[in-house]
């Protein structure tokens, strides 16, 4: 009898130990893996894990997009950076690609762009092959410790296999460090007008240019920036293009330039001038005074665009990192950290107080959309799901007197709430009851940006879990920022005296 009943016991053991324990485990391990996980955009770029912050070194080539970042995927803090790397064909979908540049005797691989060399100027081509030129800067961390000043250099590193594995060139540096401090952020690009190769380089308060015709030895041709601009910190991550004002064949030259801090809202934020480039030199046409940000929110910095889009496509397309120095190392995410804004189209339009530029998410995300739900003015709330693009258009009342605006919520009660402020007369984006915002004493606010209306204001907007890109009239003003509610804000619902004209809601994945 006791031999049956402990074999019986037994037995009972051997089905918890082998089948119902470990389903269970399983099953912890589940959600302990979607609760690390919980934060993650659902369309947004995000590293697969380790840290990320700023986009470096895109291009297009041979039907890809090449997306590299500063990339640590040891740990999700800021530490020895690497360029991580993925490719796209529809700036969407992004396939992770192994980490293309590893920190290496003259340091850790910081910021900086990619090209391709068509006419092989480098040299460093093979008669069969195109050859893909990264320039980046090197931080010498030791040096730097041992109290020099010239640690920050610019390095090269080529492809000869379409960007699928990269080689660090052995003449390295390629421009050596007169003895400044922030020396760095590269962007090239080819000249047509003066046939050379020119670099913009952030350069502690001010942007400086240098010339070349082989991409490996660099002439300093001119400076711009001391006395123009925002200067609340120090200057980073430039870039230079010329784009044609909308409707007509009149060209600028836009100069982005990132600053942290001294952002419109605090800590980092980019800033951009619009004016003349002479082959040497960027003039601007604005006062020193004008300040102008290409987006008004907390989480778009370090921006650029990528460079060798097709002519036939002639598109400027920007992408930004959706962090900000004050809080990026203490955002409350597992298994990574940061994600970047979706793509977006840059261009210049006319105002009575001159040439502007505008950003808005590129055509390909149409592709994103999966259902529609038409918001019907009699209604005032709706259930949207945790990842989606929306358009509402409101009555903007003659004085601007009245405040109004949509918020996204959950059941929790937390929300982040946009609108429009008639006290302040300001746009905003307010993130202070969305959820965990005690892991910094910077993120809890709201982005405010000054006032501009008319007789009706469109907001478009993009929403995936943790964060939200709001484009008014069109891109005229971008206001981006994030949040960590404890679960998805799947509610949107609109508030204030004002009417909402009408508006559409497309769900994603
Ligand atoms: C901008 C920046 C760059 C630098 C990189 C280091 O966010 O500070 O100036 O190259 O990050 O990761």
């Amino acid at each position: 009898m006791i031999e049956i009943r402990t074999k019986y016991i037994f037995f009972i053991y051997l089905v918890l130990v082998g089948f119902i324990f470990p389903a269970c485990q399983i099953e912890q391990e589940k959600e302990v893996f979607m609760d690390k996980e919980k934060h993650r955009p659902l369309y947004h770029f995000t590293p697969p894990s380790g840290w990320m912050n700023d986009p470096n070194g895109m291009f297009y080539f041979d039907g890809l997009y090449h997306l590299f970042y500063q990339h640590n995927p040891d740990t999700t803090i800021w530490a020895p950076m690497h360029w991580g790397h993925a490719i796209s064909r529809d700036l969407m979908t992004w396939e992770h690609r192994p980490v293309a540049l590893y920190p290496d005797s003259l340091g850790m691989i910081f910021s900086g762009s990619a090209v391709v060399d068509h006419r092989n100027t480098t040299g460093l081509g093979r008669p069969e092959n195109t050859p893909l030129i990264a320039i980046y800067t090197y931080h010498d961390e030791e040096k730097n410790k041992a109290g020099f000043l010239d640690f920050q250099t610019q390095g090269i590193a080529f492809s000869n296999d379409k960007g699928k594995t990269w080689e660090k060139y052995a003449g390295n540096p390629v421009l050596s460090n007169p003895g400044i401090r922030d020396f760095r952020d590269p962007k090239v690009f080819w000249h047509e007008a003066t046939a050379a190769w020119i670099m913009s380089l952030a350069v502690d308060d001010h942007i400086r240019f240098y010339r070349s015709s082989n991409l490996l030895e660099w002439e300093y041709s001119g400076s711009f920036g001391k006395d123009f601009g925002a200067h609340g910190g120090v200057w980073e991550c430039p870039d230079l293009f010329e784009l044609k004002v909308d409707g007509s064949d009149v060209s600028r030259w836009v100069l982005l330039v990132s600053i942290n801090p001294g952002g419109p809202n605090r800590g980092s934020a980019t800033q951009y001038f619009i004016g003349d480039f002479d082959g040497n030199t960027f003039t601007s046409e604005n006062s020193e005074e004008t300040i102008l940000w290409l987006d008004w929110g907390r989480d778009n910095y370090a921006g650029v665009t990528w460079s060798d889009i097709p002519e036939a496509d002639g598109r400027r397309i920007f992408m930004g990192w959706m962090s900000n120095w004050d809080y990026a190392n203490q955002v409350p995410t597992d298994n990574w950290r940061s994600a970047m804004t979706l793509p977006r189209l840059l261009s210049l339009f006319n105002t009575s107080a001159g040439i502007r530029l505008k950003n808005y998410p590129v055509i390909e995300t149409l592709s994103l959309r999966k259902g529609t739900l038409v918001l019907g003015a009699e209604e005032k709330s709706w259930d949207v799901g945790p990842a989606y693009e929306g358009r509402i258009r409101f009555e903007m009342p003659e004085n601007a007197d009245k405040d109004f605006g949509f918020e996204i919520f959950n059941q929790a009660g937390q929300v982040v709430r946009v609108g429009w402020d008639a006290g302040l007369k300001n746009f905003y984006i307010d993130r202070t009851q969305s959820g965990t915002n005690d892991f910094s004493e910077e993120f809890s606010g709201r982005s405010l940006v000054p006032g501009v209306h008319g007789n009706e204001v469109v907001f478009d907007f993009w929403v995936d879990v943790t964060s939200i890109e709001v484009f008014i009239d069109g891109g005229k003003i971008g206001i981006t920022d994030i949040f960590f509610p404890d679960s998805p804000l799947t509610g949107l619902r609109i508030f204030g005296d004002v009417e909402m004209m009408g508006g559409a809601v497309y769900t994603i994945q």
